[in-house]
């Protein structure tokens, strides 16, 4: 059944006050998730955000045969039993990138996996070649067929030295947990340095694995055997980029805003671009305050996607937004994915002054009002884009693809209402 959100704009004024929480990670979690795969004792992750790509990958995990309970919200145990299947399920690994970090750690515990070709989506077509470069400088045997891949490792993979072609994030985590269980040392040159990564390798680190420099650009791994929680909890840590997006909302129609249970120190690059821009930002020690001053305009600031420390790629969407609303001409630079800026033809329809000089390059001009309509979430982070520009815009909109947003950002409409706006989610019937 596919629903959609309503939602009254504010017609420009910033009415909405109150605070909201973050929560945790997706792009912490998924990846925690295959970490547990790693280990021969239970492991329990909390603070696991109710988001559909968690249900996603709790359905494969039960296919492969994993024990997972959820124990309370938030909190899941995860046991692998000694034989799992090894064959990612098709249909279900299609819906979500991350499923692809799972193959890290089955291959390098039992020898082999198989997976399908992954989906890729409107970003970008996704390639998958750092991962199966990877995997053979590992040691591993690929075998490709219209299915997908099955690879082996007959035995143990063997430690190796990589570079990474490109900085993949998601690469880069599978690798090296995949290290985690080979013989021997593994080196990983020119990794990205997104905070994710370092926090999955302290942890592994403290339950018995040998992985140094996590949060620097060389990461060297020491194989070791199974992992081991011993009752120790992995807690996942908060939401960086739902923390920037909502810290956005609050810059453009928020009177008073606060984001409780986050990591200013994750998303400085958002916080200095927005202080660039004038907005009135306080930072505490697991907060942010966003308060607007009657009648200020924003000034406009070019922006640049990179991996981590800058500018991030998942904030990109919501920052065009904001950019609409300020004062000036601005360059979006959209360094990482090919497709990313595809959901900026919504926004012209709505009223904004946006020129795509290619795929990933445009100039947005501000201020602008914009307009409600109806329109389509196209991915997670355009999603959430859409959410800000339609409670900026004046009259009634409605956004279709509810799944899309649901599958980053847990009970959106209620997080939201509780700030003063008018939302709700209704069903669309065929
Ligand atoms: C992770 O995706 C995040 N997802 C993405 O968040 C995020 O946008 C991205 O990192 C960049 O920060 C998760 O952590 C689950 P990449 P990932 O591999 O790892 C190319 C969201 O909305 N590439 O770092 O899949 C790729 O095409 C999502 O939460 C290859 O060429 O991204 C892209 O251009 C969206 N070959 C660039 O690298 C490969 O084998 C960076 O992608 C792999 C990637």
């Amino acid at each position: 059944m596919k629903e959609a959100l309503v939602i009254q704009g504010l017609d420009g004024k910033k009415t909405l006050s109150g605070s909201i929480n973050v929560n945790g990670a997706k792009n912490a979690v998924l990846q925690a998730f295959a970490m547990s795969l790693l280990f021969k004792d239970e492991l329990v992750l909390k603070n696991v955000p109710e988001i559909e790509d968690v249900k996603n990958m709790v359905e494969i995990f039960k296919s492969l045969g994993v024990s997972v309970v959820r124990k309370s919200k938030g909190v899941y145990a995860i046991k692998v039993l000694n034989k799992i299947s090894t064959v990612l399920p098709e249909e279900i690994s299609k819906k979500f990138r991350a499923s692809i970090v799972l193959t890290g750690p089955i291959l390098s515990r039992f020898g082999s996996v198989s997976f399908p070709h992954p989906g890729g989506c409107v970003i970008g077509s996704r390639p998958i070649d750092i991962f199966l470069n990877g995997f053979e400088s590992l040691s591993a045997k690929i075998k490709e067929s219209e299915k997908g891949y099955t690879i082996n490792s007959d035995g143990k993979l063997k430690g190796t030295k990589i570079f990474l072609r490109i900085q993949s994030v998601t690469g880069l985590q599978t690798l090296m947990m995949a290290g985690v269980l080979a013989k021997g040392k593994t080196i990983i040159k020119n990794a990205p340095l997104e905070p994710e990564t370092k926090n999955l390798a302290d942890f592994m680190n403290l339950c018995g694995a040998k992985i140094k420099g996590a949060g620097t650009s060389t990461i060297e791994i020491t194989g070791t055997g199974p992992l081991a929680a011993k009752g120790k909890v992995f807690n996942t840590p908060p939401d960086r980029i739902e923390a920037g997006s909502f810290l956005i909302l609050g810059a453009v129609a928020a009177e008073r805003l606060e984001i409780n249970n986050c990591n200013p120190g994750d998303f400085e690059s958002l916080i200095e671009t927005l202080k660039y821009c004038g907005v009135n930002i306080e930072v505490l020690k697991n907060k942010v305050l966003v308060t607007n001053k009657k009648g200020g305009v924003y000034r406009s600031a070019d922006i640049k996607t990179h991996e981590y420390p800058g500018f991030p790629t998942d904030l990109q969407a919501p920052m065009t937004v904001f950019l609409t609303q300020a004062e000036g001409e601005a360059l979006i630079f959209e360094t990482i994915f090919e497709g990313r800026l595809n959901y900026m033809s919504e926004l012209v329809r709505m009223g904004a002054d946006i020129r795509l000089c290619d795929p990933h390059r445009a100039i947005v001009r501000g201020p602008t009002p914009l307009r409600g309509r109806e329109v389509e979430s196209p991915d997670i982070r355009a999603g959430l884009a859409f959410i800000i520009a339609v409670i900026i815009a004046n009259g009634e909109s409605i956004i279709h693809n509810v799944h899309y947003i649901d599958r980053g950002y847990e009970k959106i409409e209620e997080r939201l209402r509780s700030l003063g706006l008018n939302i709700k989610r209704v069903e669309i019937t065929a």
